[in-house]
């Protein structure tokens, strides 16, 4: 028979992928309920219209990268979520959610683009992002940097590996619109140079020419006019303030008068965090200010900024890093020999649990060898054995599986005490 396989662009997370999603999962959901953020769940599947509305009709995303399709129960059209800030907009508009206070929110899932896949893009890809809406103080800016930030920390990222912010202010939309048509004339008087893509972009949006990866126009880019001679004093003195804000907490960035972001609905501040050495999907993060899109979603007028984390690359940045990790992801490998021990290892094994740790139990008849391999391959802290002898003596041989060599690896331990054995000597996170 033929086998059927996943979607191209489309990943199935195995297990031993899977822990160390986890585990990154649970690191980044802290950060962000350590910055009193909530978190939000909304649909997968949205109407087409709050995607081709929210993030504007001449985008790539909107033009040739969502999925649309539509119901052939009703006859509406309706989209996999391509982002969320629109989605999250919509909700927030729909149930009045910043009647009483501005609100931080948090979400986290997955996103779909009809992309050519490659490493680092997928047509399935998972995000984690961040919407404060109600804020518009360049306050909220540095408080969404310091937050990337804390997430680059809690999993531990530095060196190379440590991502680099890029900012800009791409103003507001009556100065931006000066500025695409400043950008218009400049690019039209280039069109020799310009590639098919960005000819149709010159025609329907050239700011867009901006966001190209195209290496052959990387120095007429470098030449084209700059967003800065067209920003108004208020625009100014909120990219300043933001600046000197990142200087006071001491974060490096660059300015990068290029950066523009690929979606319509920013205005002012936008930021991207890089990491190199990643080929062309080098940017794990993007984000910035979209004061206008509660309103063109029937919100009242209100700040808003946020940003959004790519997951995929986020463990391919963090998987790079070939430190040795003592990660456990089980407390305890239950191992035994026999069919009495086994009946007494189910039992023991649940009070560990009731004590609020991890256990698994070898449910198989393989032999202790095999057993204790599978124990280091899971990735527990701590073997137990239970073999002829243990049984006799009413006690179990617990190993320490990740201690160096010359540290103590194995003690006898009563059954009775070995909630309170673990319970003093665990120091893992097996417990998930
Ligand atoms: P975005 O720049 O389109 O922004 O996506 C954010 C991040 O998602 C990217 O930096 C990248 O890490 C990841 N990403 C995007 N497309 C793919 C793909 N095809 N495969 C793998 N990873 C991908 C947004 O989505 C905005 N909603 C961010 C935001 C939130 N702005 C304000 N609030």
């Amino acid at each position: 028979m033929e086998k059927i396989s996943a979607i191209r662009g489309m990943n199935d997370l195995l297990p031993e992928k899977s822990r160390v999603w986890r585990n990154l999962e649970k690191k980044i959901a802290t950060v962000f309920s350590n910055y009193g953020f909530d978190e939000i769940r909304t649909p997968i599947l949205e109407r087409t219209e709050l995607f081709l509305k929210g993030l504007g009709e001449v985008t790539d995303i909107v033009e040739k990268e969502m999925y649309s399709f539509e119901d052939q129960l009703n006859g509406k059209t309706y989209s996999l979520r391509p982002e969320n800030t629109a989605a999250v907009v919509r909700a927030s508009v729909q149930h009045s959610l910043t009647y009483n206070e501005p609100r931080k929110l948090w979400y986290y899932g997955p996103m779909f683009r009809h992309e050519r896949p490659q490493a680092g893009r997928y047509r399935q890809f998972f995000q984690f992002g961040v919407e404060m809406l109600g804020y518009d103080s360049p306050e909220s800016e540095v408080e969404l940097i310091l937050m990337c930030n804390a997430v680059w920390r809690s999993i531990g990222l530095d060196g190379n590996l440590l991502p680099k912010l890029k900012l800009n202010s791409i103003g507001t939309s009556e100065e931006r619109s000066l500025y695409v048509q400043a950008l218009r004339d400049f690019f039209q008087k280039h069109v020799g140079i310009l590639d098919n893509e960005n000819l149709n972009r010159l025609k329907r949006n050239p700011l867009r020419i901006l966001d190209s990866k195209n290496e052959d126009l990387v120095k007429l880019k470098d030449q084209a006019p700059k967003i800065t001679a067209f920003l108004g004093n208020a625009s100014k003195s909120h990219f300043e303030n933001l600046l000197s804000l990142l200087d006071s907490h001491q974060i490096s960035y660059d300015v990068d008068l290029k950066l523009v972001r690929g979606l319509d609905y920013y205005n002012s501040t936008v930021f991207e965090w890089k990491v190199s050495g990643f080929g062309a999907q080098d940017t794990i993060c993007g984000g910035g200010r979209y004061d206008a899109l509660v309103p063109l979603l029937g919100g009242a007028p209100t700040g808003a900024c946020g940003f959004a984390i790519g997951m995929e690359r986020l463990v391919e940045i963090f998987e790079a890093d070939s430190r040795e990790r003592k990660e456990t992801f089980v407390d305890l490998y239950f191992a035994h020999a026999g069919k009495d021990a086994r009946v007494i290892a189910i039992k023991v094994a649940e009070q560990v649990r009731k004590a609020g740790m991890s256990v698994k139990v070898d449910l198989t008849h393989a032999s202790l060898k095999t057993q204790v391999k599978r124990a280091f391959r899971n990735s527990a802290e701590f073997l137990a054995i239970f073999g002829e002898e243990e049984l006799k003596t009413g006690q179990v041989s617990v190993r320490w599986l990740s201690r160096e060599e010359g540290e103590a690896h194995q003690i006898m331990v009563p059954y009775a005490e070995l909630v309170e054995f673990l319970r003093k000597n665990k120091t893992g996170n097996g417990s998930q």
